[in-house]
């Protein structure tokens, strides 16, 4: 059968764990895809850097706007970060050449999503995303397949790792937050720029395509309420243990009489709950229907194994021919979210 041709944009911690993926796993990605799925080409900033894998059979872009638009790149993978300059212009580049895209970026997305998705139905592609919120945990697929049938209440949890990692460390190890940042950083969690992640964007980003999916509305980060960990010291993490909680930036979702209220904050959680559990990079997703009752996922929220694992499970639906809408139904049906102007406490 014909090979599902990949072009890979990026190859820094999600990059290089796809490529590694594909090596690793090519028969078995092969079998459950129906027919093989190849990269033929890979961009990055710096060609002459090291890199943990054997890219010496691809082609090499300079531009991922040359990438996006090859004759032999089927679909475009785009992880590179940054909701504008490169990734925007080649996501877009690769929508209007006829190829469908993967992307890991929820910051694309979150601020550019609406369009994008107007743009991939324009031109009959599909954009995936699930390695964009929650890193390994198959969230995206879980509601616009899995719940489809619900009308979801409400979704919240911790969509960070680098957050939860800093703060389940600080709490636990007693350690300052300039060790365990670094410690984050070694792990792969980091965004590149860091401020992303520590003041709540990132984790922002996420809850508002999560919130878009959940509610048929349109992506709409500039409505969440945001709040990052920055102010919180070691010694608001020892009140709170001593009182019998733990700090966590918990972002919640949830349509209400007032509007669609989103909010990404750190809160007080009981120590005993799974939200007050989690520890270090994990994430948890705990999603309300109507029909289904609650829903609690768990797992890797991010790293390069666990991007990874998202990135290919959209490759290996589009080789199987899947072609779900870019947020579980057509982007004009998508309703303007009225925004609740004063989330609840
Ligand atoms: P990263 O390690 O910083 O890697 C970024 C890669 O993009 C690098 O290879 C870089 O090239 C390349 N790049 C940047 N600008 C470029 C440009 N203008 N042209 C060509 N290549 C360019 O980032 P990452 O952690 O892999 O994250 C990538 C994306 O996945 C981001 O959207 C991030 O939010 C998302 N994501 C990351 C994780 C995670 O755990 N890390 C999890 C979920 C989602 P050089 O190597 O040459 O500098
Ligand atoms: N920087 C992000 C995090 C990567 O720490 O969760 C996964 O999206």
């Amino acid at each position: 059968k014909k090979p599902l041709r990949l072009g890979i944009a990026g190859l820094g911690t999600v990059g290089i764990g796809t490529v590694q993926m594909i090596q690793r796993h090519s028969a078995m990605i092969a079998a459950r895809a129906g027919r093989p799925v190849v990269i033929t080409a890979v961009s990055a900033r710096d060609r002459g850097k090291n890199r943990d894998a054997d890219l010496s059979g691809f082609a090499w872009e300079n531009d991922p706007v040359d990438l996006a638009k090859r004759e032999d790149v089927d679909v475009f993978v785009e992880v590179m970060g940054g909701h504008d300059g490169p990734a925007k212009a080649a996501t877009e580049a690769a929508l209007a050449a006829g190829k469908d895209v993967v992307t890991a970026n929820k910051a694309l997305l979150a601020h550019h999503g609406h369009a994008l998705a107007l743009a991939a139905e324009a031109a009959g592609r599909v954009i995936r995303f699930e390695a964009a919120v929650a890193g390994g945990i198959p969230v995206i697929k879980a509601l616009t397949e899995g719940l489809a049938g619900n009308q979801i209440r409400r979704v919240m949890g911790v969509m960070n790792g680098t957050c939860n990692y800093i703060l389940t460390r600080m709490q636990s190890a007693g350690l300052p937050y300039d060790v365990v940042f670094e410690e984050a950083r070694q792990l792969g969690y980091l965004e590149a720029d860091p401020n992303l992640d520590v003041g709540g964007i990132d984790a922002g980003h996420k809850l508002s395509l999560l919130a878009a999916i959940a509610f048929g509305t349109q992506v709409s980060f500039d409505a969440v309420e945001l709040e990052g960990i920055g102010a919180i010291s070691i010694d608001d993490i020892r009140h709170a243990a001593d009182m019998g909680f733990r700090i966590k930036l918990l972002g919640v979702a949830q349509m209400t009489g007032r509007g669609l209220e989103q909010r990404m904050t750190p809160c007080l959680v009981p120590a005993d709950h799974p939200l007050g559990q989690l520890q270090g990079g994990t994430n948890m997703v705990v999603v309300e229907g109507d029909a289904v009752g609650q829903i609690v996922l768990r797992g890797a929220g991010a790293g390069a194994g666990p991007t990874a694992s998202a990135v290919m499970g959209d490759v290996i639906d589009i080789a199987r021919g899947f072609r779900l809408p870019v947020f579980g139904q057509p982007a004009a049906s998508l309703a303007t979210p009225v925004a609740a102007q004063s989330a609840a406490p």
